[in-house]
């Protein structure tokens, strides 16, 4: 493909036009000069394709494909090739499926354990989150196939996700939120980024200049396509200008005929739209030479990476008194309703249609055990049935060991809406109650994709943490459970005791119109270490079959320049009798510091499997950056003089061996001791970050967020907004009718599950993105007159709604 003829060629028309999609899943084909339409689809952990002609809301049945276990899951493993191993495996079920593009991975960062997609990201940490989503990437790619990084930046919550204002400062921005993104852009060079919905710092992050063309262009060198979450375009030229490419999805061609408008009276430069459809014409020639018409993936050789990626993520949290792994032949209970009917994957946008699914309590029977069962409780509510409590208490008060399965359901966590609570469902938390009444040998087993609150801990012997293990997880825990594998993986997020422990908690989730991130860089374990704040499990905490000792630490200089870089070895030793991986943690600590600092930030791992009495020498390298902090002042990364410790971990709070370093730096560090005491302070403050010293260390006067601000309605106001008003009630009735009709997959479960979410999700949408997704029922005039309406200019508001009806003969509308 000639690029820059075909650009000479195109008209301008037809240039506005490439820069939205066709649908909700194709770009644009522009069959005079032979451009064709490319395909994407959602992801991350398995391939989401829906059939053509499905629905608008994307939420119905999409194509079989292997379910992997999500990142909360995978992230677990901290084992980059298997991450890159899965993307490998995605990356050929596309290729199959003739899809182009895969719509993740999701890299933010779990501010707040009540964020109802963690269980679609990796970790609280920025370093490993970017470690595992580079190598996820470059799996996908090896394949030719595109991924779509995302979501591009600081979307920490589902709650007004479409609309909400983060207050971020520019440290937290620098340190938590965009490293993640930086290391996946720099090391694996996706194919495009995927512009998160909500606003930055006061601006919609589709049409942030700053961040989408200075930071992640001119900074990190990105050179793909910038698309749209779905339905994230608020104004349309300006996101073009800001260095936004793609507005998804299609329908509509109100944005393209701005963009027409925009040049030809001279607000938009006419280059600047070139410039955006250079990289969509690269992108698909690019995908156009990946095509394959006869590629066929294996279905059983996913299948078992699936099994082997739950197997390596599951988390042991306790084992007292070596409970588990279990005898073949112990009579065993087993209890909860999740064992017969799995948990496995999250919900929303990347829920998979599995090419299999297995359910422990099945996989249990095949290997002919000797089990007994009860449901427990009812997983479609949170109340207590006494007469199921009872049941399992008699199946359980005659067995040796009782395993109970426990977890969120999908009505408890979903892409669309947050968590209420960090509990498990109430009748689940007195299940476990009662069982531990009447066995001593109670082992939990625990499915979720995110922290809960365990106020039975103290009388299980036992918990293994299965997050969501995909469609192969039945046999995964069996495997677990009876120690044909041996479980590694180790927490990538803290459990904190307690919810209100959060140090975002006081903060989450803000609304209406803004939510500020007062902690800072105080996420997770940066907190909790900080403010010596009791957890329930620290991050990076997992036990194992197997015991690995740590023996030496040796450093390749302990004296250097912040230019110098530092070469870590340290030797682990498997002295128990099972093999078993071990995942080594190098954590860096600013023994005094000017600038307030985390007590200690994770710098480097690494994973490697031990046979029974094997030694090995890790060898891990800290360059500069293991050192730096970012200064707003002078936007740049500053290396303080001093004496750090290096300290190697078998998780936050479990630090093995540790050695000294001392550093000599130019750099000169600003003390902002004064004005911002309150991030100095985390021991005594407990987190409570004042209005004054938010203030100063976000450098701007923090912007209002009161009910009032809400009107007069905009484009911007959600259907929530406006639903106080006869036309918004009116909207809002239709809207949720016509995606209640389409929620007709699955089972009950996933009905209710998927209503819940569609009823959260709409009431949160901007007006203007109801128009932009509506395929072309809801004219972007139409959506004007709606909020005239909205605003009592009833007259004027009906006039326009009339005059802005869809015009069916528009070539968008048409099929292609
Ligand atoms: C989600 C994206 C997803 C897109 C397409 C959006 O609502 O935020 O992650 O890729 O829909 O389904």
């Amino acid at each position: 493909m000639d690029i820059k003829k075909l650009i000479n060629d195109m008209t301008l028309e037809e240039k506005a036009s490439l820069c939205s999609g066709h649908d909700m899943w194709h770009t644009k084909a522009i069959e005079r000069l032979g451009i064709s339409a490319i395909l994407v689809s959602d992801g991350p952990h398995g391939l989401r394709k829906q059939p053509e002609g499905s629905d608008t809301f994307g939420i119905n049945v999409s194509i079989p494909a292997t379910c992997f276990p999500p990142a909360c899951t995978t992230a677990s493993s901290w084992d980059p090739d298997l991450l890159r191993q899965i993307g490998a495996a995605i990356g050929e079920e596309c290729l199959q499926e003739q899809v182009s593009v895969l719509l993740g991975p999701g890299v933010n960062i779990k501010r707040n354990p009540l964020c109802g997609r963690n269980f679609e990201y990796y970790s609280e940490d920025p370093f490993l989150s970017g470690e595992l989503a580079a190598a996820f990437i470059v799996g996908v790619q090896a394949q030719g196939i595109g991924t779509s990084l995302k979501h591009f930046a600081a979307n920490n919550q589902e709650t007004r996700r479409m609309t909400i204002d983060a207050i971020v400062d520019e440290r937290a921005l620098r340190e938590i939120y965009l490293p993640g993104f930086e290391k996946a852009v720099k090391q694996a060079h996706p194919w495009t980024v995927m512009c998160a919905y909500n606003r930055l710092n006061g601006i919609y992050c589709s049409e942030q200049e700053r961040l989408l063309t200075s930071i992640l262009r001119a900074e990190w060198g990105f050179d793909g396509v910038l698309l749209t979450d779905w339905g994230a375009c608020n104004d349309r030229t300006a996101g073009l200008a800001a260095g936004q490419d793609l507005e998804m999805p299609g329908g509509l061609d109100y944005n393209d005929q701005s963009i027409v408008a925009a040049v030809k009276s001279g607000l938009l430069a006419e280059s600047v739209l070139d410039r955006s459809v250079e990289r969509l014409l690269t992108l698909i020639a690019r995908a156009q030479d990946n095509l394959r018409s006869d590629y066929h993936y294996n279905a059983d050789e996913h299948h078992a990476l699936a099994r082997m990626a739950a197997t390596q993520s599951a988390v042991l949290l306790k084992n007292d008194e070596n409970i588990l792994p279990l005898a073949t032949s112990a009579k065993l209970a087993i209890i909860g309703n999740l064992a017969k009917k799995s948990r496995y994957q999250g919900s929303g946008s990347s829920l998979i249609n599995p090419t299999r699914l297995e359910h422990a309590l099945d996989v249990l029977g095949e290997r002919s055990l000797n089990i007994a069962y009860a449901d427990g409780y009812d997983r479609l509510s949170d109340n207590v049935d006494e007469q199921l409590l009872a049941d399992a208490c008699q199946v359980a008060s005659s067995a040796e060991v009782v395993v109970v399965f426990v977890g969120l359901t999908e009505l408890a966590e979903s892409e669309g809406f947050d968590r209420e609570h960090m509990r498990l469902p109430a009748n689940q938390n007195i299940l476990i109650e009662r069982l531990a009444g009447v066995s001593e040998n109670l082992i939990v087993v625990l499915l979720g994709g995110s922290p809960v609150e365990m106020p039975w801990i103290g009388s299980v012997k036992a918990l293994l943490n299965m997050y969501l293990p995909g469609q192969a997880g039945g046999s995964a825990v069996v495997d677990l459970l009876f120690g044909n594998a041996n479980p590694c993986g180790k927490l990538a997020e803290t459990y904190p005791l307690r919810y209100t422990d959060t140090a975002s908690a006081r903060n989450f989730p803000g609304g209406p119109l803004t939510v500020e991130y007062r902690e800072s860089i105080y996420i997770g374990y940066r907190y909790f270490d900080t403010a010596r704040q009791d957890v329930l499990f620290p991050f990076g905490h997992g036990l194992s079959y197997t015991n690995v000792t740590y023996d030496r630490m040796a450093l390749s200089a302990h004296t250097l320049t912040d230019k110098d870089t530092l070469q870590v070895s340290v030797i682990v030793t498997n002295s128990g009798s099972r093999a078993g991986a071990e995942i080594v943690q190098v954590y860096v600590r600013a023994v005094a510091s000017t600038v307030f600092k985390p007590e200690k930030e994770l710098k480097a791992f690494q994973k490697v499997l031990l046979q029974p009495g094997e030694s090995t020498a890790i060898e891990l390298t800290l360059d500069r950056q293991a050192f730096a902090s970012y200064d707003v002042d002078t936007a740049a990364w500053l290396v303080e003089s001093g004496e750090y410790e290096i300290i190697a971990g078998a998780s936050s709070r479990d630090l093995r061996l540790k050695e000294t370093v001392t550093i000599q730096s130019a750099d000169c560090v600003p003390n902002r001791l004064e004005a911002l005491a309150d991030y100095y302070q985390l021991v005594t403050n407990k987190g409570k970050i004042t209005d004054v010293a938010f203030a100063a260390l976000y450098g701007q006067p923090l912007p209002t967020s009161n009910e009032t601000a809400r009107k007069p309605y905009t484009a911007n106001s959600t259907l929530g907004d406006i639903k106080g008003t006869l036309i918004g009630r009116i909207l809002y009735r239709i809207i949720i009718n016509l995606a209640m009709k389409a929620n007709t997959d699955g089972d009950l479960e996933r009905q209710l599950a998927t209503r819940k979410m569609l009823q959260r999700m709409m009431a949160e949408y901007p007006l203007r993105s109801i128009a932009i997704s509506s395929g072309g029922m809801l004219t972007y005039g139409m959506m004007e007159g709606i909020v005239m309406m909205a605003n009592r200019k009833f007259f004027r508001g009906v006039q326009k709604m009339l005059g802005s009806l869809p015009k069916r003969d528009r070539h968008l509308l048409s099929p292609r």
